[in-house]
């Protein structure tokens, strides 16, 4: 089922390891109704939707390629991009952009150099932009995980990405956690 290229002209790699989708190909073989099944699964699998990926599924279930991007773009719980192990997002309601959410995104932008709606190169964040999170009293406020940042200014975003930015070194062993308590010679 991974023989071969399928995408000849225009269309580009995306490196995905194609094999580790065959298992789910085949668990829904025989069933014609599964596309939103089969994506979900997929995307457990790479984190995202690889373009190869969308590619292998409509050839193995012999429906359009256009029919399963469809799909795959009506439904926000989709990503057809690589995600950050941590997603930023930051609120763009009315309150929040009133009270400064444009600036607080430049800021960020800036810090992790990935725009609105990317992924850093590292993979450890991606920024997006919400609407409305139901805690306008605290504009303008950003997301991250399950925590939520409120009253932001320049100087607060930084500070959390700075933060964010030492957690993710921390969790790859990029900073030796001894490193702070050595004594100096
Ligand atoms: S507008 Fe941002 S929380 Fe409501």
């Amino acid at each position: 089922m991974t023989e071969g290229c399928r995408c000849a002209d225009t269309q580009e790699h995306s490196g995905a390891d194609l094999a580790l989708i065959e298992p789910v190909l085949e668990r829904y073989a025989g069933d014609p109704g599964s596309l939103i099944p089969v994506l979900q699964e997929t995307q457990r699998v790479y984190g995202y939707l690889p373009k190869d990926a969308l590619r292998e599924i409509a050839a193995a279930r012999k429906i359009p390629l256009a029919k399963v991007y469809g799909v795959a773009t009506f439904y926000s719980q989709f990503h057809l991009r690589p995600r950050g192990e941590k997603v930023i997002r930051i609120c763009h309601g009315t309150a929040c952009h009133v009270r400064g959410a444009p600036e607080v995104t430049r800021v960020i932008v800036e810090e992790l150099g990935a725009k609105v709606g990317e992924t850093t190169e590292d993979r450890a964040f991606t920024i997006e932009s919400v609407a409305c999170v139901g805690c306008c009293g605290l504009a303008p406020v950003m997301i991250v995980g399950e925590q939520t940042h409120g009253q932001l200014d320049n100087v607060k975003a930084r500070t959390i990405v700075a933060t964010l930015r030492e957690e993710a070194e921390l969790a790859r062993g990029e900073i030796p956690p001894s490193a702070e308590e050595e004594e100096p010679a």
